[in-house]
């Protein structure tokens, strides 16, 4: 029986160990450190960091596990694949070389810019001196991003030249991100669009398109925050339309990285803006998008297990399709107090039991046990993925769970996949 170490403990590692759970190939699973309701699940938990590199292989290795999978990309970014695989051990996720396309946003420009994937038009700016220089030249709104792995909280939409000083100050005068160069780039309108793909090296093969909202208030209002919702597929993106969209945007990233001596294995995630004069990448990130994947694996039919294993062989997936089911999922999330400035944990969280379990499902993220029952440990609290017909049913199921969840401050927002129902 094959032994697999999911690396994390969000709702991400939660919806790819239900995935996992579906295989046909019953493996066995580990989760270092994994959270409350994947131990509810019955999965060991180690107590290993998932920033923690070392800690990571020892595990691998006492274990005898005979894949790693790994959600999050600070550890990525860090080189635990480039670890595990000098001890010899399979690790689904980039390499460092690779995974810098999430690490630096610089790197990522220079590269989409060399290859020629559509993106907005930018400088990087040095220095606070060549920011003074460049900002009267700029045209507004511009967007400032701190080049630096921030989870999205580094980007400054700016209005004005007014704004775009201000941002400069944080970054620069502040150092709010530490030492940090900064990218000057063009704003884009449009839709947002994540377009995942599994690679081998060799090839990107899409997965099913999601939609994402990053901000904390209905109507995308409000801060930005690690991602409140999600839906998928995407009305108007068939399998076709997504096909044309990686060829775009990621398979000339896969060809460069490949002629470059640094192959890409792992999941790509694009980050799209759908503009009037067409797809434009806005960030390429290096694992699996959360929330996207708590929307997008419920819908798999092909074997999670064998798509990883087949990413981490070069030319592993050819020849490969990935099935989906064609029904909806919708995923709200359920965050704590304060979200995202900062987060109440300890708050005691009712009502899981009497959620429908055929029409939606529950991932946690940021829970804990305390005296056997279940509190929130801040942040990102639950997910709840419904599952449907269309978008209306879906969603639908999905709200029916999160309104009779309930914890002290519960944050979540009305308008997850409006725009789906709308346009279908
Ligand atoms: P990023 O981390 O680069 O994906 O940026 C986070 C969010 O900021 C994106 O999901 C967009 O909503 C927004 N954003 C980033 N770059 C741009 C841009 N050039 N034009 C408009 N919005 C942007
Ligand atoms: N949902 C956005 C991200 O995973 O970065």
């Amino acid at each position: 029986m094959k032994r697999v170490l999911v690396v994390g403990g969000g709702g991400r590692e939660h919806a790819i160990i239900r995935a996992l759970l579906r295989s046909p190939q019953r493996p066995e699973l580990l989760a270092a450190p994994g959270n409350a309701g994947i131990a509810r699940d019955r999965i060991p938990c180690l107590d290993v960091g998932p920033e923690d590199v070392d800690g990571i292989v020892r595990a691998a290795a006492d274990e005898q596990v005979d894949l790693v999978v790994v959600g999050p990309e600070a550890p990525l970014v860090g080189g635990v694949a480039d670890a595990l695989s000098d001890a010899g051990i399979a690790a689904f996720g980039p390499t460092a070389a690779a995974a810098r396309i999430e690490g630096s946003k610089t790197y990522a420009k220079e590269l989409m810019r060399e290859v020629g994937v559509p993106t907005a038009s930018y400088m990087v700016l040095r220095s606070g001196k060549e920011a003074e220089a460049q900002l009267p030249c700029a045209s507004y709104p511009a967007v400032l991003k701190a080049d630096v792995l921030a989870a999205g909280k580094g980007v400054i939409i700016c209005e004005n030249e007014a704004a775009a000083r201000a941002a400069v100050e944080t970054f620069f005068g502040e150092r709010r991100f530490g030492e940090t160069e900064v990218v000057l780039e063009e704003f884009l309108e449009g839709e947002e669009l994540s377009l995942l793909a599994l690679c081998d090296g060799e090839r990107a093969v899409p997965m099913a398109p999601a939609q994402d909202y990053k901000r904390i208030f209905d109507g995308d209002e409000g801060p930005n925050t690690g991602g409140m919702g999600s839906y998928s597929p995407v009305p108007g993106i068939d399998r076709e339309h997504a096909r044309a969209l990686a060829l775009v945007a990621h398979q000339p990233v896969i060809d460069e990285l490949r002629r470059r001596g640094t192959p890409y294995h792992g999941v790509l995630y694009a980050g799209l803006m759908m503009t009037a004069n067409g797809p434009r990448v806005l960030e390429y990130n290096c694992r699996f998008g959360d929330p996207e994947t708590q929307a997008i694996l419920p819908r798999l039919r092909s074997d999670l297990l064998d798509l990883l294993e087949r990413s981490t062989r070069p030319g592993g997936l050819e020849g490969v399709t990935i099935e989906w089911s064609p029904e909806w999922a919708v995923t709200i999330v359920l965050a704590s107090r304060g979200y995202p400035e900062s987060s109440s944990r300890g708050d005691l969280i009712r009502g899981l039991r009497s959620i429908d379990s055929i029409h939606t499902e529950l991932l946690h993220a940021g829970t804990a046990e305390r005296d056997g029952e279940l509190v929130t440990a801040g942040g990102r609290v639950l997910n709840v993925t419904g599952i449907g017909a269309t978008p209306g049913a879906a969603r639908e199921s999905a709200y029916a769970a999160a309104d009779q969840i309930a914890f002290e401050g519960k944050q979540l927002r009305r308008d997850i996949a409006a725009r789906a129902v709308e346009r279908t």
